[in-house]
């Protein structure tokens, strides 16, 4: 068949560049690819099917060299990857039945550690705010948070509310949880954008953060540091997620010398907890 043009270029497929949590992704990502010469096509595709269809079509006339993509797995984007020869590596997201190199966090450790946090500082009800299912980040936290949570006396699925990973849904989220439940007193999020909106929407009940509810997030952007109080938080490796990612794709692509290992399928970076004054109970 006809060689491929080589163009040094790479293209990186976002679900919502608005959210921090992606762009400095899509930072990390750009640093690294210029290590090795290459620039970034970035697209975001708003997790629609139809605007990431477009830009698959676009992609394949412009030849990118590779593509790195953290939205969700559509049903087209499984068909054309079948018929695509284009090195593919996926961050964040975990579809399945795909052999794409897939580079994550682990997610069900992170809503423990949160949840176990929360527990430690005396909460006695914890709630929780998850993301769209179709991200399959959302799906793990949650478990981690049910399996955390399930042997007490008091859960109940009403303690979980779904956001949509923005700031305005954890403000909502928050109203409806403690209508339901005026005495929870801890809530996790499952993204700190949701536990800003949840700390906003509990100040403006009259409530006290941590006193009466304390908050823990996940993702440990930037702004979750400018926050009054500062927000507690899992911390994803953003850097490390889109560092490893380039590698493992240049190394698909066959740019030398590359370290990381593209024998595992499924590369899990470990989170960590960021304790800030969200939870800092005074004793
Ligand atoms: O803030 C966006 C969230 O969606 C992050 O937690 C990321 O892991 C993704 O799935």
């Amino acid at each position: 068949g006809l060689a491929r043009k080589k163009t040094n270029t790479i293209a990186l497929v976002l679900p919502d560049i608005t959210n921090p949590f992606f762009s400095e992704l899509a930072r990390a990502v750009e640093d690294a690819a210029k290590h090795y010469g290459y620039t970034l096509n970035l697209c975001n595709s708003d997790n629609e099917e139809s605007k990431e269809k477009a830009y698959f079509d676009i992609l394949k006339d412009r030849y990118v060299d590779g593509i790195i993509i953290a939205s969700d797995t559509s049903a087209y984007r499984r068909h054309y990857l079948k018929n695509s020869k284009i090195p593919l590596v996926t961050i964040d997201q975990t579809p399945r039945n795909e052999s794409s190199v897939i580079v994550t966090s682990k997610n069900i450790k992170g809503a423990k550690l949160a949840v176990r946090h929360l527990f430690e500082i005396g909460c006695k009800k914890i709630a929780h705010i998850y993301g769209p299912l179709e991200y399959k980040p959302s799906l793990d936290r949650l478990r981690g948070y049910e399996q955390a949570v399930k042997s007490q006396e008091w859960y109940s699925s009403s303690l979980t509310v779904q956001g949509n990973f923005k700031i305005e849904s954890g403000i909502e989220a928050v109203k409806t949880l403690l209508e339901r439940h005026p005495d929870i007193d801890g809530i996790f999020a499952g993204n700190d954008l949701m536990a800003i909106g949840a700390l906003k929407g509990l100040l403006k009940m009259g409530k006290k953060v941590p006193e009466d509810v304390a908050i823990c997030g996940f993702d440990n952007i930037n702004l979750t540091e400018i926050m009054e109080p500062e927000i507690t938080t899992v911390a994803q490796s953003i850097y490390g997620m889109g560092t490893l990612a380039v590698e493992l794709l240049m190394k698909k692509i066959g740019e030398s010398p590359v370290e990381a290992d593209d024998n595992i399928h499924l590369h899990e970076l470990d989170v960590t907890l960021i304790q800030r004054g969200s939870t800092q109970r005074g004793v």
